[in-house]
């Protein structure tokens, strides 16, 4: 019987296909790595997932996604209907995956939870340290070969509180590169990690919005969290304070923010994700009018360090999000489910 069995996994291994949209080169060699290790065969599409070329899949076992905006809303009645078994993403976030409507149709979904945390935790520092020594600043007057200092006096990390909203695995990182430095943490995220606890880093939300000079985005984007950046929320921070938001653009009303960087209330803000961002970020727009003039005015401001959603993007991190997408949707096809199933 146990030869049985191990034949009926090489059988399924053998027969086992699947299909992976939005790929891009950099990732290539880790899924023909990966398919050759695993005797897999895995079709590459450089396009994402939309109501067009969903259909698709038919064909295939499994569904391996990646992108920032909507996937269709027919996707996972589609996949039922190509009897795929599971959708697996190669990122963290699933604010764009409907997962009560996979459910309903019976498939599963997982992500991969922590491919790189301490890549995105590293650019979200590096981005706040650009803003706090005025590169921007200096950028443009070296472009003209100006290369006076006064009067952009820096400020230092490590004289600051830092406000770290969510301490998961990203925010964690975070805490310690802050501590390096030797930055006053506090954080508030609703379920405490018992090491921070210990060292009595918690505090309410309202405290860490108040006494904050840094604020730094690391949970993720639920409806509870829409906007959570605001006009209110802005009115209680410190005259003068940061904030950085590597996590997800939905988490900040931009046109707040832009009021708030004008008027001088913030002194700065990093952000590496913005609420409008699938159709500007990851695409060549050279040339192209952006009708955004929200973003075209937060771009434009001397205060503000824009990045197009690239935090993740170092070679650890695209290994491993390309070969734990697919080790994932091959348990769960081999066993029924994974450590990495989204619940
Ligand atoms: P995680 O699940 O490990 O941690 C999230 C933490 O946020 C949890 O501890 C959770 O309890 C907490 N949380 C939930 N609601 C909260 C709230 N209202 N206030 C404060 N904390 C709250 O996730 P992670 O891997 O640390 O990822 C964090 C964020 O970073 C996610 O939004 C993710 O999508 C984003 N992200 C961005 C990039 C990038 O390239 N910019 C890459 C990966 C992840
Ligand atoms: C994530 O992993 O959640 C990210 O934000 C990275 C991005 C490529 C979707």
């Amino acid at each position: 019987n146990l030869y049985c069995i191990i034949d009926n996994l090489f059988l399924l291994e053998g027969i086992m296909k699947f299909v992976a949209f939005n790929v891009r080169e950099d990732e290539r060699r880790y899924f023909e790595e990966w398919s050759k290790e695993n005797g897999i065969e895995v079709s590459l599409k450089k396009e994402e997932i939309t109501p067009d070329n969903v259909s698709e899949t038919v064909g295939y076992d499994a569904v391996i996604g990646l992108q920032t905006g909507l996937y269709p809303d027919n996707l996972f009645k589609e996949l039922s209907d190509a009897n795929i078994k599971v959708f697996s993403v190669r990122n963290v976030g699933v604010d764009n995956i409907n997962l009560d409507d996979a459910k309903q149709n019976g498939i599963a979904v997982t992500n991969v939870p922590a491919y790189s945390p301490s890549a995105i935790a590293e650019f979200s520092v590096t981005q706040l340290l650009q803003l706090l020594r005025n590169q921007n600043l200096f950028r443009k007057r070296m472009a003209k070969q100006d290369y006076r200092w006064a009067p952009f006096v820096g400020k230092e990390l490590g004289k600051m509180t830092v406000g770290v909203m969510g301490t998961g695995r990203i925010g964690r990182a975070a805490i310690q590169i802050y501590k390096g430095f030797g930055a006053k943490v506090i954080a508030y995220d609703p379920f405490h990690n018992p090491e921070l606890e210990k060292e009595g880093i918690y505090v309410e939300k309202e405290d860490l919005l108040k006494k904050a000079d840094v604020i730094t985005l690391h949970m993720p984007a639920t409806d509870d969290d829409y906007h959570f950046i605001n006009e209110k929320t802005i009115s209680m921070m410190k005259d003068g304070a940061y904030i950085v938001n590597t996590a997800r653009g939905a988490l900040i009303d931009t046109s707040a923010l832009v009021e708030a960087l004008k008027s001088g209330k913030l002194a700065g803000a990093a952000l590496d994700t913005y609420e409008n961002e699938a159709s500007i970020f990851n695409h060549d727009l050279e040339g192209q009018e952006i009708e955004d003039e929200t973003f075209k005015e937060l771009i434009k401001l001397d205060n503000v360090v824009v990045s197009p959603h690239i935090a993740f993007y170092t070679n650890v991190a695209v290994e491993n999000m390309v070969k734990i997408s697919l080790d994932s949707a091959k348990e769960v096809i081999e066993t029924g489910t994974s450590s990495t199933l989204v619940k």
